[in-house]
């Protein structure tokens, strides 16, 4: 009987253990650390997270506060996403030297390159501060009344944290702001590219195979964190020596087998896994498909020109990346809602959190939120719609419109205060910034497939007399007193066509969008606290919200459709079937191909002699997780996070255990690449290499 009790909790345990989840670095002990042992894992929670020693959090950075990176040397070497480091690389490349094309390797320290504005930050130790930033703020306050109660407690709060003075400080809401968590950090700023493959094998498959299984994308970068002579964050300087941290990651030659535990430690970045039925109705019905249709027209004219013109591929290349990316799993994450029936089971389960409501006497209490959420985002859907649409176009798609934004905001400060030579001087660097891979031609062709989905009114010749298409025009634009300069903005052709459209946005719907959104999230917050009061035995999670976080599962492979199994690991054979000559996408460098005939893996193969490429896992991951470690059962790394599959994009709304998976690539095939293809050796010198499974 007692055998049966420890069997049947066993298999509990094995069913709770794939749920998902981003769970807080300082607070495994118990639940998770438990679970993850369960999985397999041999690492107590205090080797993942310790204040006073050092840890295996002392490893990973946020790459740039949009990806994440990992140390894997005593000398500050890093190792993030060739789609992380896609900027930087494209930022120091040309026609005459072509580091997207051709890939980049220093083959000594002297030969790293410098990043301006690019930076790595550490997390010291993380805190609850909930009792603190929650004091005197009670239920029946207004969100207004609220928030500026937290906003006097954040300032005590901060007043009260002992820090080093090189060191920053952040309080971040979770759960909806039920709870507040503090993080000390350390940010370092002089950070160096190291090496990048080519395009061929850091992007092999492009669009065509991004967000999708099986794939073969060697999607990795290298940098190198310098510090000063103290071993503390510093600017740029020559005299910067390679960073000692605190913790590196050794990397595991034995790698994965399915069934392994594995662990992916980083930075998710915004999830929504608490949304009633309604709003997830609203984002795949409404929101997703017009903002889908934006880009598709947009990126109609964008890849037709990158295809056909080297120059503008290498200026494009970044743009493009960005809009297709969201583009695509927006299409993903809609099929994923419907084939897992999300919005049904999100039904049901609201039905049974009201039913549990009745039972506990908390109707009175809380019965009203469901119902106001079906109000509010009726009333909200309109708004929302038109204004995500709105973004869609001036700020992701149309560069002239963007440019006409800027010019207005510059316009709004110099009414206010004509003599803000900062406005100007700022609107002069966005410019700046934009013409620097700016082409008229390409980005008419946007407007003109773009505009006419946001607005009736279209007129492609404002591109042939506007100043703005051409950065000297603008200067002279910009030239003389806050009145000329307002004058010539406002005869200018663009201009004159887009100051109706921002006006709207600035004077009906951004602040309709405003009105209504607190409200949404003042009961979202409501919601969860009535969530954890009236069925406390479910499994919460706090939504990723860029902070450090632990997720951990399985390597596996799933069933995306009736009678089809998909292997959850692939090797070099796979690249090899893909290769297309000369194609933009599947094309394989010749060296690969040679090392491939030579069966020249190395001590990278696996123990039947093939070299992996990317594998499988139930880690619950999400933008922002790119170039996380994924870490095997005794804390070495053996992958490197940087997808998910098409069938589990809607992960960040709906984690369903069967289909959602995230793609690794194989840390065999980076080490392969740098050393075989790239001959890069130094930086394997560098590495700490172990065998775990012997
Ligand atoms: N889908 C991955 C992520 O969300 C990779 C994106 C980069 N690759 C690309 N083809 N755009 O960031
Ligand atoms: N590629 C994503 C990123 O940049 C990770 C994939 C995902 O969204 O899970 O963070």
């Amino acid at each position: 009987m007692r055998f049966l009790k420890i069997i049947f909790f066993f298999i509990a345990f094995q069913m709770t253990a794939q749920q998902g989840g981003m769970w807080i670095p300082s607070l495994l002990d118990g639940m998770n650390e438990d679970e993850m042992q369960s999985l397999g894992s041999k690492l107590t929670a205090q080797d993942i997270y310790d204040v006073n020693n050092s840890s295996l959090k002392d490893a990973i950075g946020h790459f740039n506060g949009g990806c994440t990176s990992e140390v894997i040397s005593p000398k500050g070497l890093l190792l993030t996403n060739h789609h992380c480091g896609f900027s930087q690389i494209q930022s120091h490349s040309s026609l005459e030297n072509d580091y997207l094309k051709d890939g980049f390797w220093a083959m000594s320290l002297e030969e790293e390159i410098p990043n301006d504005g690019l930076y790595v930050e550490f997390i010291v130790r993380i805190e609850d501060v909930t009792e603190a930033m929650l004091a005197g703020v009670t239920e029946d306050m207004s969100p207004r009344e609220k928030q500026s109660k937290i906003d006097i407690n954040r300032n005590g709060v901060v007043k009260a944290t002992q820090k080093e003075d090189w060191q920053g400080l952040k309080i971040r809401p979770f759960y909806k702001g039920n709870q507040y968590y503090l993080f000390v950090t350390e940010r370092f700023e002089d950070i160096r590219l190291v090496g990048a493959p080519p395009s061929s094998i850091g992007k092999f498959g492009s669009d065509t195979d991004n967000w999708v299984w099986p794939r073969h994308t060697g999607d990795f970068s290298m940098f190198r964190i310098y510090a000063d002579k103290n071993n503390r964050p510093a600017k740029y300087s020559k005299d910067n020596v390679p960073y000692k941290p605190k913790h590196f990651l050794p990397v595991s030659l034995d790698g994965i087998e399915e069934g392994d535990f594995t662990m992916v430690f980083g930075f998710p970045g915004r999830t929504n896994e608490y949304l009633p039925a309604v709003a997830v109705e609203q984002i795949t019905q409404k929101v997703n498909p017009s903002n889908i249709a934006i880009r598709e027209a947009a990126l109609k004219v964008i890849d037709a020109n990158m295809k056909a013109d080297d120059q503008i591929r290498i200026q494009y290349a970044s743009k493009q990346a960005r809009i297709a990316n969201a583009w695509k799993k927006w299409i993903g994450e809609n099929l994923g809602i419907e084939k897992s029936g999300a919005v049904a089971i999100k039904r049901k389960f609201e039905r049974e959190f009201t039913k549990a409501l009745k039972a506990k006497g908390m109707e009175a209490k809380y019965g009203t939120i469901l119902p106001e959420f079906d109000r509010l985002y009726k009333e909200f859907e309109p708004v929302n719609v038109k204004r995500n649409n709105f973004l869609e176009v001036f700020f992701r798609t149309n560069e002239l419109m963007q440019m006409t934004f800027r010019a207005y905001q510059m316009e709004q400060a110099l009414a206010k205060n004509p003599e803000n030579s900062k406005a100007i001087a700022s609107f002069k660097s966005r410019m700046e910034r934009i013409h620097k891979n700016y082409n008229a031609k390409v980005d008419k062709g946007v407007y003109e497939l773009v505009m006419p989905l946001y607005s009736k009114t279209i007129d492609a010749s404002i591109y042939n007399k506007t100043a703005f298409t051409n950065m000297d025009r603008t200067l002279d634009l910009l030239k003389g007193t806050s009145a000329e300069v307002l004058e010539k903005l406002n005869n200018d052709v663009a201009y004159q066509y887009a100051k109706p459209l921002i006006k709207e946005f600035f004077t009906t719907l951004e602040p309709e969008f405003q009105r209504i959104n607190t409200q949404i999230n003042a009961l979202q917050t409501t919601y969860i606290t009535a969530l954890m009061k009236v069925m406390p035995d479910e499994r919460y999670f706090p939504d990723a919200n860029s902070t450090l976080r632990v997720t951990y599962g399985k390597v596996n492979g799933y069933a995306p459709r009736d009678a089809v199994y998909y292997n959850p690991v692939t090797y070099l054979d796979g690249v090899i079937e893909k290769y297309v000559p000369g194609d933009y996408e599947f094309d394989v460098p010749q060296k690969l191909r040679d090392l491939y005939d030579a069966k020249d893996y190395g001590q990278y193969a696996d123990k039947n002699g093939k070299l992996p490429i990317c594998f499988l896992g139930t880690n619950h991951t999400t933008g922002g997780n790119s170039g996380s470690p994924a870490i095997d059962a005794e804390g070495n790394l053996v992958g490197l996070n940087f997808d998910r599959v098409w069938e589990g994009t809607m992960s960040d709304i709906y984690y369903d255990p069967e289909i959602c998976r995230n793609i690794m690539v194989d840390l065999r095939y980076v080490l392969f690449i740098v050393d075989k293809y790239a001959g890069a050796k130094r930086l394997i010198d560098e590495m700490k290499l172990v065998h775990p499974k012997k």
